[in-house]
């Protein structure tokens, strides 16, 4: 018997985050999604990340029509969102009933499996998602945001992961969102989670770095059941390494990934025209599409790399992105390592570019920092550097409970605060989650109103 080898494809999540500042429309995907149901994947990652604000804020989608139509269209394959924990699909932190709510309409919606991590893996704040993931009949993936850092140890990672079996999790991702993982240590930290913990393990990483591929084949060589691959027009740079590569890989070295070579190739042949048209558009940025080893040492993921250079255009300033490359870890630092991942990698990016911008370091500290020094966040890897804590909070301590408790909920007042506007229950959380946006967008559906939906919300089976 063939050792099973499963794949998730993420050109509808990830890669479109990561190439294309999340710009992929619906309509620009949806004639392949019948095709995609049958490649056999393990799971299509579709939704959550930032495609939701994306949806709201950029392309007058409402982002729980995208899900209800893509569960529609691909019935009988698993769809995975990325869930940032208490944060949600924002950035900052949601009460507990905005958490519950959101991560029940998700599933309810359509979702199958969530991944869910914390930017500074305070597992504390992933509790309540993973509760009421499995409350609601989801698959809750535990994720380890992974970084590199003077205090982050196999030891520690090992921690993690039992952690993150005690709360009941289905599966156990590492993600490696900067593609800085080697393939060394991904052996070395699949081998050490394989001791410790009996959950499926995921590896999730991108191409930045050009170790992506060979990082997969060692952490399936250590017991990885499940790696993220993007097919090939949106794949490597910083994407995910290619679906086809390494099912081609694998399917040689004896493993069954399931895939179905020729449905694979027909999802190949729809995504590369759009592929050429974005990069001859701009949407896409060549410079993503590049190895970049940079990053090993900058430690930089690729959706932060591409939002940094569109920032930076945005203040006519892209000449200064090498001085900001090179603050981020000063900054990262700072803060005591946090992994730059969402909404940490924004944040410290911010900073960065206040620093370099201004012309002194920490002059103007954004109102973010100031939250995360508090301990808003949760608790930082490494203590936050003693000089910054005293600039912002004086004699005051941080705060060492988890936040969002808090926080009153937020749910009544968004529903009475909406009224009309809100046709339903997954309105008033586009509105929780983010209000100008999900104003916005309800009040261009009532001028468009042909595109305005009812509503029926179905219970998927399995
Ligand atoms: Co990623």
């Amino acid at each position: 018997m063939p050792k099973k080898l499963k794949i998730t494809e993420t050109v509808l999540r990830d890669a479109n985050q990561s190439l294309c500042a999340t710009r992929l429309p619906m309509s620009e995907f949806k004639p392949i999604l019948e095709t995609m149901n049958k490649v056999g994947y393990h799971s299509v990652e579709c939704w959550g990340g930032a495609t939701f604000d994306s949806c709201l804020r950029y392309l007058n989608e409402d982002p729980w029509v995208r899900l209800r139509t893509i569960r529609e269209l691909m019935p009988d394959t698993k769809l995975q969102m990325l869930l940032r924990g208490q944060n949600i699909l924002g950035y900052k932190h949601y009460s507990d009933d905005t958490v519950r709510a959101f991560v029940r309409k998700s599933v309810e919606n359509g979702i199958d499996i969530i991944r869910i991590f914390d930017a500074l893996n305070d597992m504390r704040n992933i509790e309540t998602a993973v509760d009421e993931c499995q409350k609601a009949g989801g698959e809750a993936q535990g994720t380890i945001s992974y970084t590199q850092s003077p205090v982050h140890t196999l030891e520690n990672y090992a921690k993690l992961g039992k952690r993150i079996e005690e709360l009941g999790c289905t599966s156990l991702c590492i993600k490696d969102m900067a593609g800085v993982m080697s393939p060394q240590e991904a052996f070395d930290l699949v081998t050490a989670l394989k001791a410790e913990v009996k959950l499926p393990i995921v590896v999730h990483t991108h191409a930045t770095t050009g170790l992506g591929a060979m990082t997969y084949l060692k952490a399936i060589e250590a017991g990885a059941e499940v790696i993220d691959c993007a097919i090939a027009p949106f794949a490597g740079g910083t994407s995910q390494p290619c679906t086809e590569t390494m099912d081609h890989t694998l399917t040689q070295m004896g493993y069954d990934t399931g895939l179905d070579t020729a449905e694979l190739h027909k999802v190949n042949e729809f995504f590369e025209p759009i592929k050429k048209a974005y990069v001859s558009e701009g949407k896409i940025n060549p410079f993503v599409m590049n190895v970049n080893t940079n990053a090993l040492h900058y430690k930089i993921p690729g959706g932060m790399l591409s939002n940094l250079i569109a920032n930076l255009t945005d203040m006519k300033s892209l000449d200064r992105l090498n001085e900001v490359l090179a603050e981020v870890p000063n900054v990262r630092k700072d803060m005591g390592y946090p992994p730059l991942v969402t909404p940490l990698s924004q944040m410290v990016g911010s900073q960065a570019v206040n620093n370099v911008l201004m012309g002194e370091r920490y002059k103007n500290i954004t109102k973010e920092i100031r939250a995360y020094i508090r301990g808003e966040y949760g608790t930082s890897p490494a203590p936050v550097n003693p000089e910054l804590v005293k600039k912002v909070m004086g004699d005051e301590k941080p705060m060492e409970g988890r936040y969002a408790e808090t926080l009153e909920p937020e749910i009544p007042a968004a529903v009475e605060k909406l009224g009309d506007l809100a046709t339903c229950e997954e309105d008033v959380l586009s509105y929780v989650a983010f209000p100008q946006q999900a104003e916005k967008f309800f009040q261009y559906r009532e001028e468009h109103k042909g595109m305005k939906v009812t509503y029926s919300i179905r219970k998927i089976s399995d």
